[in-house]
């Protein structure tokens, strides 16, 4: 067989092996195996040196327009390949606007953040500045100034992590009240703080009970100011938080920078009085201790325990959000389980 006839063949093969092809991976190797250095179309030139000289020219004419054309073949295949690759890729990545987005996770107030702004916004609502201390306190600001000097025996109404002995991790927020009362100018009116934010006290954990817990302490120092005050304004405080028809009631206590001192109960907001669960049976519910500011406390101050007088509370943003949110145990709100905390945000 003449070499035209042999690459004649050849282009056929070629062509029958390129239809069947399905990938742009075969076109490659059909490009090597026909077309390369050692591929079939070289392979059958060789034949060309053994050709008359007028012979030659004509071969070599034939098989230069059928590389041409193989070559074309092959581009074509090539490019088919690569335009079917590119629309499935476009397919497979079509974007569906119509499906919802994917909802970001904010994060929200905790749930005591949340009571402590309420129990806040209420009492500046009343005039109230809200005014921060130091958690990390002095034994003189904590204790002394609240009418507890050293070795006084109810110290130990508030086990105490000292640092040293004249530091001490704040028992209660007491001590921001002292540091307020030195720097108020009664000359320009009454003082009306609360004092919100984290104390400790050496408990043992349990349901009812956590070494690190929070307070938000207020204090009124004016001229004829007392019990009556106190228990109006508490009154104001528990139906707010839980009720407008809650009543209040105080019983006597003892605290060494109030006197006298009370227990302030409010009756219950699930049964109303009759008796229930929460109020153990008895219709009320411990909810605060508070007092008329001992006239020692106010003289440490510099204040004229004469003629200002002052009423003092303390409440317990944990114990009023388990009260009003029904959370059996205190240490829920400091574990961050996610599953509990969620409970308490408001949606937005
Ligand atoms: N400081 C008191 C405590 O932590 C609470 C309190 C404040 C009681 C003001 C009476 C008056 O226990």
């Amino acid at each position: 067989m003449d070499i035209i006839e042999q690459l004649k063949a050849l282009e056929k093969e070629m062509h029958d092996q390129l239809s069947q092809l399905t990938d742009l991976d075969g076109v490659k190797q059909l490009r090597i195996d026909y077309l390369g250095k050692k591929g079939a179309l070289t392979q059958t030139l060789r034949g060309m040196k053994d050709l008359s000289n007028e012979e030659r020219p004509k071969v070599g004419a034939f098989a230069n327009e059928l590389k041409t054309k193989l070559a074309a073949a092959l581009d074509q295949k090539e490019e088919k390949f690569q335009a079917e690759a590119l629309e499935a890729a476009l397919a497979a990545e079509t974007i569906d606007v119509s499906l919802p987005g994917q909802e970001v996770q904010l994060g929200k107030p905790h749930i005591i953040a949340q009571v402590m702004s309420d129990i806040e916004t209420l009492f500046v609502s009343m005039g109230y500045e809200v005014v921060e201390g130091p958690e990390i306190e002095s034994d003189y600001y904590n204790f002394q100034r609240m009418n507890l000097p050293e070795n006084h025996p109810a110290r130990d109404m508030q086990d105490t992590f000292y640092v040293n002995k004249d530091v001490l991790l704040r028992t209660h927020t007491s001590p921001v009240q002292a540091r307020t009362m030195d720097q108020h100018d009664f000359s320009k009116g009454p003082l009306k703080m609360i004092s919100p934010g984290k104390v400790y006290r050496r408990d043992d954990d349990d349901a009812t009970h956590s070494h690190q817990f929070h307070q938000i302490e207020g204090l009124v120092v004016a001229e004829n100011v007392g019990l009556a005050d106190l228990k109006g304004t508490l009154e104001v405080f528990a139906q707010h938080m839980f009720g407008a028809d809650r009543e209040i009631r105080l019983r006597p206590s003892y605290f060494p920078f109030t006197e006298p001192s009370v227990e302030i109960d409010i009756s219950c907001f699930k049964c109303g009085g009759k008796g229930c669960n929460i109020c153990k049976q008895s219709g009320w519910i411990e909810i605060l201790g508070g007092g008329v500011v001992h006239p020692n406390v106010l003289e440490m101050s510099g204040v004229d325990s004469e003629r200002y007088t002052g009423f003092a509370f303390g409440i317990g943003p944990d114990r009023v959000a388990m009260l009003k949110y029904g959370i059996e145990d205190i240490r829920h709100f400091y574990q961050n389980d996610l599953r509990f905390l969620t409970q308490f945000q408001e949606k937005g």
